[in-house]
This record gives C-alpha cells, structure tokens and sequence, in this order.
C-alpha cells in the first residue's frame, strides 16, 4: 500500500522535468486544466529570451526563475538570429538554444516554445530576417508565396533543432505557439492555419497555440488552435473575454506584464507592483494560468534591439523593470513574487534558494587611447545612378553613406524622400545637419557653392519596426533625393557612390587607428580604449561622455547607446572581460569631444538628457487651426475599458484628424487614450502605415511616458496621457495625427487607457476634426 509520503513523492516527481535519463511524461490541454501525466498543473510561467542573457548565465537566470517560483519558462526564437543569411542557420554559442532548453530541463523548469517566425519583443523587426525586403513587395506575415517558402525552411529547420526536446521525446517543450499576436495585424485564418501545418511537418506533436491581446482575439482565429490571451491588468476582464471565444479548456494569459520596454528619449518604465502582485494573485486563486512577461528582460545585445511603431527606437537595455533584473539580480519584486508564490505551491512542493549575484566589478574612467574616422576608412563603394535603400545593396544593418558631387551654384533646399532613420548631412567632411525620421524631417538647406562640393549623407540605421505594417522598415535613403535652387530649378543627382558600413566585426577588424586627438572632429569615428582589470566581473558601462552609436568589449557587440536616455549604462556579462588588458570600442557618430568610460557598480536606466539631443524637436513645431471650426462628429464615449467603434454620419476629408477631450469620467482634468485606430467610409480599418502625431497640447513626460505615440503604436498595454506630475493644464485636450496625405475617415475605434475602473484619463465628452489645415 503506498504511503501517503511516496503517493506525494510521486506526484512530486511527476510535475518535475526530470533531469536524468528523462521519462516519457505526458502533457494534455483539459476541459479544465493543463494536465501533466493526468494531473492538473497551474502553469507558474516567465519569459526569458536566450538571445537576451549571455549563454554563461543562462543556468543562473534559470535558477533565479525557478527559486522565483515559476515552473515553466517561455522562450522566443528570433528567426533573424539563427538564419541571419538565407540558408544559413547558427543554432551554436549565443544561438544554442537547444541547450537552453537542456538547462531549463536540468535546473525543473518545463519550456513553453514560441518560435515565431514573427516574435514582436522589441526585437529587429519582430523577429524576422532584414533579407526578406530584398523582395520590395514582399508581403509579411501574410500568405505571400515568397514569405511562406522562407517560413516553412525555417520552422523545419527548428523542428529538427528543437522537436526532440518536446515532451513527446522526453525533453521539456510543454507546447508551442503559432506567430504572434497575429490578431493584432491581421484576419486571415488561412495564414495561421499554414503556419500551423508546417510546425506539424516540422515535427512539432505537443500542443500548438496562439496568442493575443484581448481585443483581436476573435481576428484569424482557429477551433485547431489553443488560445490563450496578453493582457497587462484586469486579468478578470481577460480571462472572461478568452472563455467567450475558447468555451473549454484551461485559462491562460501568454503575457502578464510587471514592467514594459523603453524607448530612446522617453521616460524609463516602471511597472507598478501592487496591481502585478494583485493581479497575478488573482489568477492564481482562480487557477489560471500565466506567463510573466518579462520575467528576466536581460539586453538586447548586438543589432538586437527593435523599434516601436510609428518611430521610436527601443533602448538596448531590456531590464523591462522585471522581478529578475536585466544583471540577474533579485529585485524587491523578485522578493515578493516569490512570497507570494510560495502561498501557492502544491503540498510539499518547495522552492529553491535564488543563486548568488554574480560579482561585480568598477573601473574608473579611462579616456580613449585611439581614434580611427569612417571617413579615412571607408570600404569601397557601389557606383549607383540613384540612391537605393540599403537592403538593394545586400546590406541589413549599420550605417551607409551616400556620396555624390554637387555642382558649384546658388543656395538650395536638399530633400530625400525619406531617411530611415537618421542622417548627418556634410559638404566637404563638414556637418551641414541631420535629417530625422522622428519629425519626418528629410529636408535641409545647402549653402551656395562656388566650386563642386562632395555631399555626402551618412545615414545610421535603428533597429527596424517590429510591430505592425510599418514592419517592411527599408532602411538608408528611400525614396528620391534632390535639391532646388529658390529659382525652383530641381536637380536630382545621377552619380552616387554608396559605401556599406556594416559596424561588422570584419569591418571593425579594418579600422586604422591613430593616437587620439583631443579636439571633438563632428565626425563619426570609432574610439579605442584600454582596460586593465585585476578580475572580470559584471560592470555597467557609463557612456555618458560618449554621444550616440555602439560599443563593444573584447569583440562582444554590447549592443546600442544613446546619451538622451534615459538608458546611461551599458550592460557588461562578467564573462566578456577577462584579467588583464579588454578593449572596449565605441562607434562615436557624432564625433564629440574625446569620451572616458568608465564601469560601475549599478545600471543607471532612468535619466533623460533632452539637451543632448541632436535635433531638439523629436516632432515639427506647429500652430493649432482649430478657431471657428465645426467638428465632424461631437458624441461621448462609453465608459470603461472595452474598445469602442464610432462611424460618422457622413465620412470626412483630411489630411489632419483631431481627437479632442471635452472632459474625462473622473472629473479631473486628463486625458488619455490607449490606441486610436480610424476607419474608412465603408467601416474598414485604415492601414496607420506613415502616420505621425502632429500636434498634442499635453503629455506626461517627467513621471512616465504618455507621449502621444503610444496612442497609434499598435499597443494597448502604454498610451497618451496628458501632463499631470508637474502640471495638469484643463481640458479640452488635443490628440492631432498627420496621416501623411489626405483620407476620407468614416469613423474610429477608440480604446481606453486600460486598466481598472478608476484609471484618470477615460474621456467621456469629445468633438472630432478633420481637415488639410487642422495645424499650420
Ligand atoms: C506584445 C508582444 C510581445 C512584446 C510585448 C511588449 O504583447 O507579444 O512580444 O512586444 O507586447 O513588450
């Protein structure tokens, strides 16, 4: 008869992966629960990416998440990192995510795959592989043959490299998910559905699933696909709009978020701890599952980091405020995730101790040694009659500089068609300026010239977008470039030399160094420096006297920096440095004065330096031209947090539309707005693809990031919210979006500032505007 001790001995082991020679465990999605060897299990869940954490530490992240209390890990899998050329794939070092997952298995963690091929995650564009744009037309995300052939030679690919790590096989893959978020993007079941059989031909035999925010799930959904849904609060109002479109089976949230991501030059995020721990409470009474979204944010080494729609380049940094900081530390967070979780752990089921810190080191600032210009090492270039985005010269990212000879002759205007993502403008190797996709600024005056003049414009390129349709993000110059004379004479250059600046190792092996000058040279150059250190150990890079580019230590690409912030250090593993001598390398596109680094004991992820910026204005000023206006449509919205559809009585003509808040349902003086879509005459969404804000009369940027992007980034977890830590300027407040050209708007769906019934900012009045001239 056995013991009631071996019967919970049993059922203990059962709910581990066990680490030795692994058994055959069995795992089902229930009427009710996950059900693992027949039992029900609560998926305690965190996401990691192993791109994000040096391969050295992903058995110490795996610890701390186990020690947290989680008992499952979900992973990404960004194509571009394991196919960054066609046909070539790295599954090795940094790549080897089969042992990621070994390690998972070792250390009691289940795995939860999401390989994509699209991932989203603030990563370079979503996930997906740059050499997809080569083909110009190339639909994304969609049933386009040639976008279907690459994802099928990828998702086989990962079937051989991760199917025997399934459960199914002895390993830790609980189940596996298709795309991502796809309802946000699109309709078309169809797509999902082969997405869905190549993983089956891939070999994948676990339960597949998807994904999505609550309110697309009901977009391209599929009966033969698990659904779980991604919400950030109210996990209630989630999980009941899951049960009305999945009636049976286990609830799930695929994303909890106790932080969110940052993007150059708005306010660090943090996430606010007592709805997490309120809201994961929540769920854990109600025997929900959940995946905390980031669990450990970890470092978007390298090109890693994305960009968030319509433009705002995410930080390097991904510590995205998780229990788990982006060095592997315990956070108070952490702390009370585990306590809490401790509440609920089956009978007998214990946590391990959270592993030590790794140590950390300082050094104290070091000036650079040694410079070498781009200028004086320029590759050779690529004769072209026009300049071509930098993916038509087989180039996916870093720099490019486009040069030509201008003519002697009288002052004129430069305009490129557009600049992905920003461009410093010389004549002769002296800065004329910056052309800057944030205002959509791609015009600059030129000076008369009394002889030929060398034009060259050296464009440095974020991370693409990686949400949305402004995904297919060519990078370099796009579109034509010319210049016109106030005689209105227009010239287009017809001989352009095009130099590919790849910041690739290779090229970096390149660079000639010279002693450092001390003068600042305005020009883009790499400066060189020497460290030595009695022992390796983590350390944070303080780039603060460096302006904006790159950086590398021992050949280890650290990934981006930009001395705006709020983002001032650099995430250094332990691992990548060694006693003795390191080199650290900075990529110095403005050319500022000689730089120091120096390394510090503590990250510094949340100090904004506005004045640093090269273009002072991230959007073109204008007037509001409201006065004496009639609005197309005056009405007031529900209350609540449930997206709304408004249609106009009869549809409107613009170039410009104008949200503007009468009042708000709290009675105080904000407004704000989680996401604003618009809808043509017949009631069809209209693509957001080029759209800018144009004008907003308030936005909180001290306490938080309520910029006005974030009402049309796609996102409904941030949003626009009008200043209220240092003032709280009344109503009415004004939402104005540049649609790039002239539409004829039907109507809009609004969604609310998410969250709990007393969130400020739910308008309730409002008046729309349409028009060419809405701002001049
Ligand atoms: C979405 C995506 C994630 C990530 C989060 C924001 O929900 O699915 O990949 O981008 O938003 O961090």
């Amino acid at each position: 008869m056995k013991t009631i001790s071996s019967f919970i001995l049993l059922s203990l082991a059962a709910l581990l992966p066990l680490s030795a020679a692994p058994s055959r465990h069995t795992f089902q999605i229930g009427d009710n629960d996950f059900l693992l060897d027949g039992k029900r299990l609560q998926i305690r869940c965190g996401e990691i990416h192993a791109a994000r954490v040096p391969a050295e530490y992903w058995r110490h992240r795996l610890k701390m998440a186990k020690a947290m209390g989680l008992n499952t890990v979900c992973a990404y899998l960004f194509w571009n990192a394991h196919e960054p050329t066609p046909g070539q794939f790295v599954w090795n070092g940094q790549s080897d995510v089969a042992a990621f997952c070994k390690i998972a298995q070792e250390e009691g963690l289940w795995v939860i795959l999401r390989p994509g091929p699209y991932a989203c995650a603030e990563w370079e564009m979503g996930g997906l592989p740059w050499w997809l744009l080569k083909q110009d037309d190339i639909q994304l995300r969609t049933t386009d043959p040639h976008f279907l052939e690459a994802v099928r030679h990828y998702l086989k690919e990962v079937g051989r490299v991760l199917g025997p790590l399934q459960i199914t096989h002895g390993g830790p893959i609980l189940m596996v998910q298709v795309e991502n978020e796809y309802g946000s993007y699109g309709k078309d079941a169809n797509y999902m559905g082969e997405l869905r059989q190549a993983l089956l031909s891939a070999g994948f035999d676990v339960p597949l699933f998807a994904c999505n925010p609550k309110s697309d799930l009901r977009n391209g959904l599929r009966k033969d696909l698990f659904q779980v849904v991604n919400f950030g609060s109210d996990p209630a109002g989630g999980l009941q709009a899951l049960r009305a479109i999945q009636p049976k089976g286990p609830l799930m949230c695929g994303e909890f978020y106790p932080g969110w991501f940052d993007t150059w030059g708005a306010p660090h995020h943090n996430g606010k701890t007592d709805a997490y721990l309120r809201d994961l409470e929540t769920m854990l009474k109600a025997g929900a599952s959940f995946s905390i979204y980031m669990a450990h944010g970890g470092t978007s080494f390298g090109f890693g980091s994305g960009c968030d729609k319509p433009f705002k380049p995410d930080t390097s940094s991904y510590d995205y405020d998780a229990p788990i900081s982006e060095a592997g530390w315990a956070t108070d967070k952490f702390q009370s995730t585990r306590q809490l979780f401790t509440r609920y752990l089956l009978p007998g089921e214990t946590l391990p101790e959270p592993p030590a810190a790794n140590p950390v080191i300082t050094f104290p600032a070091t000036e650079a040694a040694e410079v070498a210009q781009i200028f004086d090492n320029l590759p050779t270039p690529v004769n072209d009659a026009k300049p071509r985005p930098m993916e038509q010269y087989n180039q996916g990212l870093g720099c490019i500089d486009y040069r030509t000879t201008l003519p002697l002759g009288p002052a004129a205007t430069l305009t490129a068609g557009a600049v992905h993502d920003f461009a410093q403008v010389f004549l002769d190797g002296k800065r004329l300026g910056f052309l800057d996709r944030r205002s959509g600024n791609f015009k600059i005056n030129l000076p008369a010239r009394t002889k030929p003049t060398q034009l060259d414009i050296l464009v440095d390129a974020m991370g693409r977008v990686n949400f949305g349709k402004d995904m297919h993000d060519h990078k370099g110059l796009i579109g034509p470039v010319s210049y016109s004379s106030a005689n209105g004479a227009k010239t287009e250059p017809t001989s352009w030399f095009v130099y590919s600046l790849p910041l690739s190792d290779k090229m970096l092996a390149a660079m000639k160094y010279k002693l450092s000058p001390t003068k600042a040279s305005g020009k883009p150059q790499f400066w060189r420096f020497k460290v030595n250190l009695d022992k390796p150990g983590d350390t944070f890079l303080d780039m603060r006297n460096c302006t904006k580019g790159m950086a590398w230590v021992n050949g280890h690409n650290l990934g981006r920096y930009w001395n705006i912030g709020p983002q001032q250090t650099m995430y250094v593993p332990g691992p990548w440095l060694k006693a003795g001598d390191n080199e650290i390398v900075v990529l110095d596109l403005l050319g500022g004065d000689k730089p120091t680094v120096a390394g510090l004991d503590k990250p510094i992820l949340s100090q904004l330096r506005p004045e640093m910026d090269f273009a002072h204005l991230h959007r073109a000023e204008v007037t509001l031209n409201l006065d004496g206006r009639l609005p197309v449509h005056t009405s007031t919205f529900a209350i609540g947090s449930e997206a709304q559809t408004v249609r106009f009585t009869a549809p409107a003509k613009g170039r410009y539309f104008c949200l503007e808040s009468i009042n708000a349902y709290d009675g105080k003086d904000f407004a704000a707005c989680a996401e604003l879509s618009l809808l043509d005459p017949d009631g069809k969404a209209i693509g957001s693809e080029n759209w800018t804000i144009a004008y907003a009369d308030s936005e909180e940027s001290a306490a938080e990031d309520g910029s006005a992007e974030n009402a049309i980034n796609g996102q409904t977890t941030d949003y626009w919210h009008t200043e209220w830590s240092k003032k709280s300027p009344p109503h009415p407040h004004r939402l104005i979006i540049n649609l790039g050209t002239t539409r004829e708007i039907g109507g809009l769906r609004y969604t609310p500032r998410q969250g709990d019934a007393n969130v400020a900012g739910r308008i309730k009045d409002y008046r729309i505007f349409v028009a060419d001239d809405l701002v001049k």
